[in-house]
């Protein structure tokens, strides 16, 4: 049976690959997907969508949802994602239009008409999501899970404490890790191991299709921008690692423990603080990714891209 996927995502990168991932593989029905600002303002990520959607032959409904996190100012992630969000790739010009709906209403739609319950995954600030839980509680009902990259459980990667997802609005994963739905989070501490090395790069240009060919132009930048800010040899590609997960959850190591989002405004604003040892002895309430099997990644990333469309 295919797995129903919801993705809220804000590309980005790495959510162009997810969104590959997660409508090119065989055993994921993606049933539509919400844009949320996050690594560039909603117009350009909703933009950025439509285009991958169109370059790919994506046939989904696409929603705009929240341009601003809940509380925070909204933020950017220019220095990753540049100036247009997904710099690298020269898109045709654009026909696909945005479905009619508000995100929120794509969202409870989509849940509420579902014969089979949902999996929603969320690629960017958690904002949609949060939204649509508080209009329409009901939709809990019909989720499966809800599969996050977002967090870390050591350091973070826009202040020593926080994660960008998490950090840019944190009252909306607040109200989601916290809205005793099945959490399963894929933070940093995973995504860090899966790095765009230069032959990974190599291997997939060799496919030398459609698909390969976005993935090597969006990559070329990704890794460039990736090195000058943290040094790194490749960009981690974080968020097709929930879609590698929901295709086949032996791929993480997978723990159940309390995270608590830290919502105060401190040094640690945006953290997910994961009681790794039970030292409170709280409900554990969320799934934390703890490893990842990095061949078994890229070998999914590789297979997917060579039998898509
Ligand atoms: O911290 C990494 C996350 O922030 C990824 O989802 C990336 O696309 C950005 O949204
Ligand atoms: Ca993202």
């Amino acid at each position: 049976m295919k797995r129903k996927v919801l993705l809220d995502c804000d590309p980005g990168h790495d959510d162009a690959i997810a969104l590959l991932l997660a409508a090119y593989h065989k055993d994921i029905e993606l049933l539509g997907v919400s844009v949320v600002s996050g690594n560039q303002t909603l117009e350009k990520t909703g933009l950025n969508t439509l285009n991958l959607c169109q370059y790919l032959n994506i046939d989904v409904p696409v929603s705009l949802g929240s341009s601003r996190p809940i509380i925070k100012e909204e933020e950017v992630c220019e220095v990753i994602h540049g100036e247009s969000g997904l710099d690298g790739v020269d898109f045709p010009e654009l026909n696909m239009q945005y479905d009619s709906r508000k995100a929120v209403d794509l969202i409870i739609d989509i849940l509420m008409e579902s014969k089979e319950k949902v999996s929603v995954v969320t690629t960017g600030p958690m904002t949609n999501l949060a939204l649509a839980i508080r209009l329409e509680p009901k939709i809990m009902n019909h989720i499966e899970e809800v599969v996050l990259m977002g967090g870390s459980y050591t350091n973070g990667n826009v202040s020593p404490a926080a994660e960008f997802n998490i950090f840019t609005d944190p009252e909306a994963a607040h109200i989601v890790f916290n809205s005793s739905l099945k959490v399963t989070m894929i933070g940093l501490d995973v995504t860090r191991k899966v790095l765009v090395l230069p032959e990974i790069v190599d291997r997939m240009e060799k496919i030398n299709n459609h698909a390969s060919k976005l993935f090597v132009d969006l990559m070329k930048v990704f890794n460039e921008n990736q090195r000058k800010v943290f040094g790194f040899p490749g960009g981690p590609l974080h968020d097709p690692v929930t879609i590698a997960y929901l295709i086949n959850p032996d791929i993480l190591t997978i723990e159940h423990m309390h995270c608590s989002i830290d919502i105060s405004h401190g040094p640690s604003y945006g953290r997910t603080n994961c009681d790794v040892f039970d030292y409170n002895h709280l409900e554990k309430n969320t799934y934390v990714a703890t490893d990842i099997k990095v061949d078994m990644f890229w070998d999914l990333i590789e297979k997917t891209m060579k039998e898509g469309q």
